[in-house]
Formats: structure tokens, sequence, C-alpha cells
């Protein structure tokens, strides 16, 4: 039996094959490559999108804004249900620079900011939550764990991004072991996310 041809070159490929973007996420993009500022990226953020629109999810968490690439793809999924975003950073530039992009977006009254370390905000947090993104210091993944799990409703999910980083190990085998979440680790070629191979955890809260 010989196996069915793959497409040559899959990554140029699949490189060329992207979800259409505005203007300011084309800009966000070029910028984040300019000064090293490590986004989602296209194919990500369309799978946040997605993933929030088919989940129906109107209260949004994400940890992580730096200037807001991924937020803009998540808020535009839950505006249209009334829904919000509640997005948590702890560089004060980067909450600035966010800020002044979701006033561009026309999105600031969908998306709320909260400048601090997330996982002092989370702690004082109640939910529940329909979706939590997860895209801080990989080394507090598991740390933050336990409080994603009481912030989520019973069926809302849990995406982690960058848990092929070595730093993510602790988070994956809990997440993978703990009898509370669904999870799957998701491989993957990933064009204009930082870095472009890597993987993201998707986990349903039981
Ligand atoms: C990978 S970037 C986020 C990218 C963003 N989610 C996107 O794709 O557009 C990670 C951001 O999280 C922030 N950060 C890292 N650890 C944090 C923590 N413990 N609390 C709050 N923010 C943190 C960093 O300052 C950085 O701006």
């Amino acid at each position: 039996m010989c196996a069915a041809p793959l497409i040559p070159s899959p990554e140029a490929y699949f490189g060329r094959l992207l979800p259409a973007r505005d203007p300011l996420l084309q800009h966000l993009e070029q910028e984040a490559q300019r000064e090293k500022i490590p986004i989602v990226g296209p194919v990500v953020g369309e799978l946040l999108y997605l993933l929030a629109t088919l989940g129906q999810a109107r209260q949004v968490l994400e940890l992580g804004t730096a200037t807001g690439y991924s937020a803009l793809f998540l808020a535009r999924a839950c505006k249209p249900l009334g829904g919000r975003v509640l997005t948590v950073e702890g560089d004060p530039h980067m909450a600035a620079r966010a800020q002044a992009n979701f006033q561009t977006a026309d999105l600031a009254a969908a998306i709320e900011l909260r400048q601090g370390d997330a996982l002092g905000v989370i702690q004082r947090l109640s939910g529940p939550y329909d979706l939590v993104f997860m895209d801080i210091d990989k080394s507090v993944y598991q740390s933050a764990l336990p409080d994603c799990r009481r912030l989520l409703r019973p069926g809302g999910l849990l995406v982690a991004d960058n848990t092929a980083f070595r730093d993510a190990d602790g988070f994956n085998r809990a997440v993978t072991a703990d009898p509370g979440w669904r999870a799957l680790h998701l491989y993957a070629f990933l064009p204009g996310h930082s870095p472009e191979k890597d993987a993201l955890a998707l986990a349903l809260r039981l």
C-alpha cells in the first residue's frame, strides 16, 4: 500500500492560505515582527475566533494581552452576543498600547484591560467564564490552572498557547492527568505565530 502524496513544501503552501485580516491586524502583525512581540498570528487568532464563536462565548478571560492582537479576535467573536473580554497584562507600556488598539478597533467597550500580575488578578476574580485564553509566562501556567478551573463554567474551554515550550511541561502533564479536564495537545505549524512550530493545549472544563 502506498501513502497518498502530500502537498510539496506544506509550510510554504499553508503559509499562503491565511485567513483574511483587516488593516489593523495586519499592522499589528508587522509591528510584532519588527519589534519581536510574540503574538499568536493569524491562524491561532482565527482559531480563537472560531472557538469563541462556536462556544457562543460571552464572558472571555485572556491572560497576556501584549498589544491586544489576540484580544481583538476574541472580542470580535463575543461582541455580537453582547459578550466581553477581560484581558490582563503585566507590562504597563504594553497595556497602554493595547488600550489604544482597542479604541482604534472600536472595541474598547467590549474589552476590559486590567494591568497587573495575572496570577494575582485571577485569584481575586469570580466567574463564570466561557473561555479562558492563557498566554503569559509559561512557567506559571501550572500555578494558574486551579484558578482557571474555578473560573470556567462546566463545559467552558481553556486554551493555552506556547505549550511546546519546555516551561509548559508541568502544565501539560497536570492538565492531561487531572480528571477535571478533558484535554488535547495540538503540535502544529502555525504561520505567523511566535514561534511558527509550537503547540496549543485545548482543555474542556468538566
Ligand atoms: C505572548 S505575549 C501575549 C500575546 C497576545 N496574547 C497576542 O497574541 O496578541 C505575553 C504577554 O503576557 C505578559 N505577561 C507575562 N507574564 C505575565 C503575568 N504573570 N501577568 C501578566 N502579564 C504577563 C507579557 O508582558 C506579554 O505582553
